[in-house]
């Protein structure tokens, strides 16, 4: 029988953060009109503009983009589109994230299991956090130096 730590020894976690600047990003969508709607999905954009201060919640889910991005470890130049990774409002305001197109494809080629985000966002700053459970992580990682797992690789 698996025990759960057994089943997590396989597992990695993948992290990304992001931070974004709500007046670059807003000016930015404003000197470009149809911009906003190449970044984010309709439901992104009703989230944002029903509430009193759509620039920063656009500017979070911009930060949300960026940050799964980073955690997969690609960029948008492996072809992802911003609209691939989706943040979606749960019960309670919870986000969660939605994959589809080619980042769905890299998270499957990865092996996610599953991903969570967390937002926060100011009159100034947006910042997000992205965490990835996969089954390999596709580079090495170094494990912490209080770790039972590092002080058994030294010994
Ligand atoms: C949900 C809550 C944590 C949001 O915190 P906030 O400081 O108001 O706002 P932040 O900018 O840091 O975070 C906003 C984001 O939190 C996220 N969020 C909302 N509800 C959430 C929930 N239930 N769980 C996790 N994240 C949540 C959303 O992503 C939201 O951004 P979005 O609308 O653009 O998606 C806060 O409103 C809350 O309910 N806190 C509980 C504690 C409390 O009531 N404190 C006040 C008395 S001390």
């Amino acid at each position: 029988m698996r025990t759960e730590a057994a089943q997590c020894s396989t597992l990695s976690v993948l992290v990304g953060a992001d931070l974004v600047s709500v007046d670059r990003l807003a000016s930015k969508l404003a000197a470009h009109p149809g911009l906003a709607r190449e970044i984010f999905t309709p439901r992104e954009l009703k989230h944002a503009y029903g509430r009193r201060r759509p620039d920063e919640h656009l500017a979070a889910r911009f930060a949300a983009k960026e940050a799964v991005l980073k955690a997969l470890g690609t960029g948008l130049a492996g072809g992802v589109n911003m609209r691939d990774v989706e943040v979606v409002n749960g019960a309670g305001g919870r986000p969660r994230l939605r994959l589809v197109g080619t980042a769905r494809a890299i998270a499957d080629r990865t092996g996610v299991r599953s991903m969570e985000i967390s937002l926060s966002h100011t009159a100034g700053l947006a910042i997000a956090f992205a965490a990835v459970l996969c089954e390999a992580a596709p580079w090495p990682s170094s494990p912490a130096p209080d770790m039972p797992g590092a002080r058994k690789a030294a010994s």
